[in-house]
């Protein structure tokens, strides 16, 4: 299974102030691009405090990717995506999830719940949240592409994993600021030896937004 990471970031590298709101840090196209995204997943990925924030389904958007393509965006081809359904996987250890009708009934989307405790939802899969224990899950329900949304603490979980392959972040044109605001990877931190590295597959300014795409320099196996 790949797994990839999308996020957009301030130029400081936040993703969000430091009192965890949601918003858009990017334009329409960085939001078309994450359906450009979506529609080449199997699944996507999320934790709870991101799905508290946004708890709607992460599907593509038909209409968004044909404006990009329309755009002459560089990178916005994907197969057809109707008919199609995506995973979509929020790990929590904070049960029950807020009611979110638009995001269980919605006929794209194939909910799925990793927690460590049982919940009212039959959606839940109870056991280690660890990323190997829930990539293996993944693989194992068929999933070949895995498209992470999740905020810095699980990207930095999945990292330290060794199972990221490539990261796709949208640098927009802001400063956020604030000790503590979420970044794009969070958690304790990497020594130097241990610090992922990274190859630019691509580097596109699109106006005053930055589109880079790296792939993770994985151990050997
Ligand atoms: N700009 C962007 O592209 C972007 C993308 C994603 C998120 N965001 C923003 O980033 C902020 C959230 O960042 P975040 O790092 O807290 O993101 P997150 O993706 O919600 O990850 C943190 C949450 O994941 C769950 N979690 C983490 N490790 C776990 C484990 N081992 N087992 C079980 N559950 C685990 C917990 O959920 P529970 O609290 O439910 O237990 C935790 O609060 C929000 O403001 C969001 O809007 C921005």
């Amino acid at each position: 299974m790949r797994v990839i990471g999308n996020t957009a970031t301030a130029l400081d590298g936040r993703i969000a102030t430091a009192a965890y709101d949601h918003f858009a840090l990017g334009t329409w196209r960085d939001r078309a691009y994450m359906s450009v995204l979506r529609a080449r997943a199997d699944a996507v990925l999320v934790g709870g405090r991101t799905f508290r924030n946004w708890p709607l389904p992460l599907v593509p958007d038909a209409e968004a990717i044909a404006r990009l393509q329309a755009d002459s965006f560089f990178d916005a081809d994907v197969t057809p995506i109707e008919g199609r359904r995506w995973i979509n996987a929020v790990i929590t250890r904070t049960l029950p999830l807020p009611d979110a009708p638009r995001f269980w009934r919605d006929p794209r989307v194939e909910p799925l719940i990793y927690a460590p405790v049982a919940g009212p939802s039959p959606a839940v899969v109870v056991g280690p949240t660890d990323p190997h224990t829930v990539a293996a899950d993944l693989a194992a329900r068929g999933v070949q592409t895995l498209l992470l949304e999740c905020g810095g603490d699980l990207m930095a979980q999945w990292l330290a994993a060794d199972l990221v392959d490539e990261l796709h972040v949208t640098i927009c044109p802001l400063v956020l600021g604030g000790k503590g605001a979420p970044t794009l990877v969070d958690g304790a931190g990497f020594s130097p030896e241990a610090a992922p590295r990274l190859r630019l597959l691509h580097a596109h300014p699109v106006g005053d937004e930055l589109y880079v795409r790296y792939a993770v320099n994985r151990m050997p196996r």
